[in-house]
């Protein structure tokens, strides 16, 4: 099959998104796939980008990025015969042809939030991954906790505040977090890789946080912080009618020069961050955090691939915090990590989510 690997976009994640397409360029079978690798630049414009995986490697004092070209690649909104062009000032259009399936490898707002699943769905292309609700619903905190409430799964205490409200009275809309106990974490409701989170140990430190939040997202989610450990699961789909696989469980465990597992400990001090897989937790926690991953999987109606990050705490109560629709997928990323903890392997990961997508 012909795979479109689509890469970089708009979001504040584009560095994320271009390590995660490294891995993916890397390790993808060339033998059974005939990859077309795309950008998206920070500026929206999708690019054919150099089938290199080295350009795209996120290390320290490098981040890396879609440059813009000339060249735009364009996708016709059109029905099956959707064939990929490259327009380019003064030549003539350079025909790329059709492709079997879309591998949408981006993270955030524009990319994992519904808005570029609406787009393969007009113009008819098979993609992986979730479809529209389910990403739009996984990249709100907001709506992903409303879903999640709904279907009786637990989640924590939290408090929204909407544009509106921060702008009609500060002091009220601070006062909706005040049932909630510290340490809080105020976090925009739709970005990820935890830009624009901070944690909040005293009132005093709240509004500066929701300010913060905000360059990020108008909509700001206060959570009260559960202290416990987190337990994250992998969820892929079934084939046919076969119920959601769950991975082994793992925990991440950050040291104590990060008040959380921030963006720094996430991508750029790999040694600040252990990830344990299996997870050394009893039997019982982790049957109940799968369980809840593949109902929480469920309760949205995803499809493809999903991440589940819950707390446990000291009782062995179980929480879910959230669901990734798009998780970092590079090879030393925890949803790899936890599959090929399971037994499946990176490549056969990737032939794994093509396969469903194209059934
Ligand atoms: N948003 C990042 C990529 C993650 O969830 O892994
Ligand atoms: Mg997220």
């Amino acid at each position: 099959p012909r795979v479109a690997i689509v890469f970089g976009g708009r979001s504040s994640e584009h560095a994320v998104s271009c390590a995660t397409a490294a891995g993916v360029l890397r390790a993808i079978d060339r033998s059974r796939y005939d990859v077309v690798p795309i950008g998206i630049a920070r500026d929206g414009q999708w690019v054919l980008a150099a089938d290199d995986p080295s350009r795209f490697e996120l290390t320290p004092g490098r981040t890396p990025e879609v440059e813009t070209s000339d060249a735009h690649v364009v996708l016709p909104l059109s029905t099956r015969e959707t064939s990929l062009t490259v327009l380019e000032p003064g030549r003539p259009p350079q025909e790329l042809g059709q492709v079997d399936v879309v591998f949408p490898l981006l993270h955030g707002p524009f990319g994992e939030d519904g808005t570029l699943q609406g787009f393969l769905e007009l113009s008819d292309v098979r993609y992986v991954g979730s479809g529209v609700l389910a990403s739009a619903a996984g990249m709100d905190k907001h709506y992903m906790k409303v879903v999640f409430a709904g279907h009786g799964l637990p989640v924590g205490p939290y408090a929204v505040i909407t544009d509106r409200a921060w702008r009609t009275d500060r002091a009220a809309a601070m006062d909706t977090c005040a049932g909630l106990a510290y340490p809080l974490f105020v976090k925009p409701a739709r970005a990820g890789s935890s830009m624009g989170i901070t944690r909040v140990d005293d009132p005093s430190g709240l509004e500066a946080a929701i300010e913060v939040a905000r360059e990020h997202d108008p909509k700001v989610l206060v959570e009260e912080g559960i202290a416990g450990r987190e337990i994250e699961c992998a969820v892929l789909e079934g084939h046919g009618t076969s119920a959601p696989r769950t991975s082994e469980v793992a925990e991440i465990v950050v040291h104590d020069n990060h008040a959380f597992y921030d963006f720094e400990a996430k991508y750029l001090a790999e040694s600040d961050v252990d990830l344990s897989c299996p997870a050394d937790v009893p039997e019982e926690v982790a049957k109940e955090v799968r369980r809840l991953a593949a109902e929480a999987f469920e309760s949205l109606g995803c499809e493809g691939l999903a991440r589940v990050d819950c707390f446990v705490t000291p009782e062995g109560r179980v929480v879910l915090n959230e669901i990734n629709t798009m998780p970092g997928f590079t090879p030393h990323s925890m949803y790899p990590r936890m599959w090929a903890a399971t037994g499946l392997r990176y490549p056969d990961l990737i032939d794994e989510l093509i396969a469903l997508a194209l059934e």
